[in-house]
């Protein structure tokens, strides 16, 4: 619930994705935002207030509202009470009027009269985007205060395909948390390895575990609206990683075997500062993979297995400045064995967890005990992977690497 308590006007223009709105209203609000829908004129030949009442519980604000006479809601009331202004989709006529300062409807004077970040999420077909006034009008938006998710590329409405897609909502969603963020990681440079490893026997037979990779992908995603630059190497998992909020913010690298995730963890972490391992990487793998696929007759009751390679063990030597943080996945004796992974890894933190009776592996929710190098330790109740992942890098935001 990272927008518990945090006031929210949406913003929604006269844009052909503006029915997407609704579902970003949504969105926001199960992110525990409480969320209030200004409209321009243009969107409602869109999409209806009614549509926004309904699901904001709400009044929907609309241009009545600015010229209302009858002791209605003043633009500056609602500019003082927003601590976000979200406006998605920003069609090229607001932000014309937002370059120019313009306040000739609610959402733009309540811009002006406010002094929150305004998050613009523009979206509209690709000679738009790229004209020049556009671009021109772009740039003399106050960096300061206005933050950008840029479009996607991809099909547009018009058939066409190019920048100027609406981003997906969660991204949106990820994009208004980050400008409400503590930005106390900006500046950093964050290594998670994330998701399970499959080590081969054939083509069509391999080794895994049942890691979703969610815990990893949800600590590269708090990381990255908590300011920092993100490399995230991710196992096979049907679990999307996120999108960057800004480019180069969040750089995903593939990787099957724990071999190839070795390899790609020692490539990122020479310009990192810190590194989570949050990945299941398979210990163990077929002594004799082949390249053609064994058949059923063929196949032996018992097979030969060797050790994988240990990655913070052998990437330790690499490690010196850097925080580190480890995860240890226990059936018994939880609190102890990770005091020992602990010691033994030289890691900064570690979350020591139970595995057991369907908890932590592939599971939405985590629970354990998160310990510190300086011997102290904290319950961690049950709750979202997305609630420990802030809980972990609010204390890496306290730990300062020094490299
Ligand atoms: C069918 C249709 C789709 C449109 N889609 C977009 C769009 O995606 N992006 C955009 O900037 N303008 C789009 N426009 C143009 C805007 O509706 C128009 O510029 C309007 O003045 C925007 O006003 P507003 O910014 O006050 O909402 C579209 C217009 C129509 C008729």
């Amino acid at each position: 619930m990272r927008l518990t308590q945090r006031t929210i006007l949406l913003g929604v223009c006269g844009g052909i994705a503006a029915y997407k709105s609704a579902l970003l209203a949504r969105a926001l609000i199960r992110a525990g935002g409480s969320v209030r829908v200004a409209m321009t004129a243009s969107a409602q030949r869109f999409i209806t207030p009614l549509t926004f009442e309904a699901l904001t519980e709400q009044a929907c604000l609309t241009d009545e509202d600015l010229f209302h006479t009858g002791g209605g809601v003043s633009h500056v009331e609602i500019a003082r009470t927003s601590d976000l202004i979200l406006i998605a989709p920003a069609t090229a006529t607001t932000l014309a009027r937002l370059a120019g300062g313009f306040a000739d409807n609610l959402l733009s004077a309540v811009v002006l009269a406010s002094r929150a970040p305004v998050l613009v999420v523009p979206s509209m077909h690709t000679a738009m985007w790229e004209s020049l006034p556009v671009q021109r009008n772009l740039g003399l938006l106050d960096p300061d205060r206005y933050r950008m998710l840029l479009p996607e590329s991809g099909a547009l409405a018009s058939g066409d395909s190019g920048p100027g897609r609406f981003p997906e909502v969660d991204d949106i969603v990820d994009a208004a948390t980050a400008a409400l963020a503590p930005q106390d990681l900006a500046g950093r440079s964050v290594v998670v390895t994330a998701g399970p490893t499959r080590e081969p026997l054939d083509p069509v037979r391999v080794l895994t575990n049942p890691s979703s990779g969610r815990m990893g992908i949800e600590l590269a995603r708090a990381a990255q609206i908590r300011g920092a630059r993100v490399h995230l190497i991710l196992g096979p998992t049907h679990l999307a990683p996120p999108r960057p909020l800004a480019p180069d913010r969040m750089v995903v690298t593939r990787v099957v075997t724990t071999d190839d995730m070795l390899r790609a963890t020692r490539a990122a972490i020479a310009d990192a500062d810190t590194l989570i391992m949050a990945a299941a990487p398979a210990d163990e793998r077929p002594a004799s993979p082949v390249a053609s696929k064994i058949r059923k007759e063929a196949l032996p009751a018992t097979l030969a297995m060797e050790h994988t390679p240990d990655i913070l063990k052998t990437l330790r030597p690499e490690l010196a400045g850097r925080v580190v943080v480890g995860f240890a996945a226990e059936t018994t004796d939880i609190e102890t064995s990770g005091r020992r992974k602990l010691e033994s890894k030289g890691l900064d933190l570690l979350f020591a967890n139970p595995v057991d009776g369907g908890r932590g592996f592939g599971a939405e929710t985590n629970q354990g005990v998160l310990l510190a190098r300086d011997g102290s330790r904290l319950d961690v109740p049950p709750q979202s992977k997305s609630a420990l992942a802030d809980l972990i890098l609010e204390r890496v935001a306290r730990l300062p690497a020094d490299r």
